[in-house]
């Protein structure tokens, strides 16, 4: 009896300072298990004498099931603060900032197009686009530009030797201008519109790249008669366009430019546009100054390319403009050489790439 009263306080206290569920289960064992403790107290009872035995064997299994529900009750504490345990160790901070993931940017051509379609946009040109893949007769017939002619040789032309489409040989276009020759295929006079895209060159160094981008403007109206003076689309016109533009663009107020009389196939006059500038402590500032750089062509659309296109040149003329996206981006935003434009640097482009929702606009503001 002594020995069933000491082994029940034993394993009562063990139940109790058992600290895990491992531990508990090794109590259990050694108490009720088959070689346990309490067993082998039990199994003396077949020596004893039929009166001890009964009161041993009910005193014996009062201490067992009491041995029993402390096993029970302390197991259900230990996971109860397993759990909890585990909840704890596994929750989220809900409250902590998200990670800063990498998020895309604005590649300075898409963001210098942007921009240039929202000036050209507000002084009421549209958009117009044409295939890279362009026709021979597109590129450069139509535009004035024979087969013979030194400014094919000017072009660096890639040729897609093999491919010979219904109009002729295809090339990869070297210019914008075979927009202004599709869109006045299919459009009537009055026409405004800018064509931005890539154009191809065989050529290459700090200055070019085989790839490349302009924006190219067209301008038709009427043409000038004793009535409407010199019409709605002549010379002043194209220089109040352009010093429109490069004001908003380079967001000065005041914009010095010249027109150098030049020579292009598709424009008759032609000229090329120099804009002031001056070196202020190191700095390049755009718009004043006695320097002057070249920054785009234009003129008036020849009256043969008019004729090409299906345009009557007694009734209307109209100007054209062509610009080098790239050319407009490094004088802007001071970026000395063209070739990391398209080696997909990130730190490159973390610097020099604009926020994605910034989409420029004249109202908000372009950049
Ligand atoms: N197409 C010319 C080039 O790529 C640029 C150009 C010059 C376009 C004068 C024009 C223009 O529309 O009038 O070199």
């Amino acid at each position: 009896m002594t020995d069933l009263n000491t082994l029940k306080d034993k394993t009562l206290e063990a139940i109790t300072a058992a600290a895990t569920l491992e531990d508990l289960d090794q109590v259990r064992v050694s108490a009720l298990g088959k070689k346990g403790e309490l067993t082998a107290l039990m199994k003396t009872m077949g020596k004893m004498a039929p009166e001890e035995r009964k009161e041993f064997g009910q005193a014996a299994n009062l201490i067992k099931d009491a041995i029993a529900t402390a096993l029970d009750s302390r197991k259900a504490t230990l996971e109860e603060e397993a759990l909890a345990a585990q909840l704890a160790s596994e929750t989220i901070d809900v409250t902590q900032p998200a990670r800063p993931r990498k998020k895309g940017s604005i590649h300075p051509i898409t963001q210098v197009t942007e921009e240039a379609i929202a000036i050209f946009g507000e002084m009421g040109f549209t958009v117009a686009e044409g295939p890279e893949i362009e026709t021979d007769k597109l590129c450069f017939d139509d535009l004035n530009i024979p087969t013979d002619h030194p400014a094919r040789q000017m072009q660096d032309t890639f040729y897609m030797h093999g491919y010979t489409g219904d109009e002729g040989s295809l090339v990869l276009r070297t210019h914008t201008s075979p927009v202004q020759v599709r869109t006045m295929n299919s459009q009537k006079p009055p026409i405004r519109v800018i064509c931005p895209g890539r154009v191809f060159r065989s050529d290459y160094d700090a200055t070019h790249t085989p790839m490349f981008h302009q924006i190219e403007g067209l301008v038709i109206d009427e043409r000038g008669t004793k009535e409407n003076g010199g019409g709605r689309a002549h010379m002043g016109h194209l220089k109040g366009v352009l010093m429109d533009f490069l004001k908003a663009f380079f967001q000065v107020d005041e914009v010095k430019i010249q027109l150098r009389p030049s020579y292009f196939p598709f424009t008759e006059p032609s000229a090329e546009v120099d804009i002031g500038y001056e070196i202020v402590n190191g700095e390049l500032k755009i718009g004043q100054g006695d320097k002057w750089m070249e920054i785009l062509g234009c003129g008036m659309v020849n009256s043969r390319v008019l004729e090409n296109c299906g345009i009557d040149p007694e009734k209307y003329q109209g100007f054209a403009f062509g610009m080098g996206v790239e050319r407009l981006s490094m004088l802007k935003y001071g970026m000395p050489d063209l070739r990391p434009y398209f080696d997909s640097d990130v730190r490159w482009l973390d610097h020099y790439a604009f926020e994605p929702l910034m989409i420029p606009s004249m109202t908000r503001g372009l950049n």
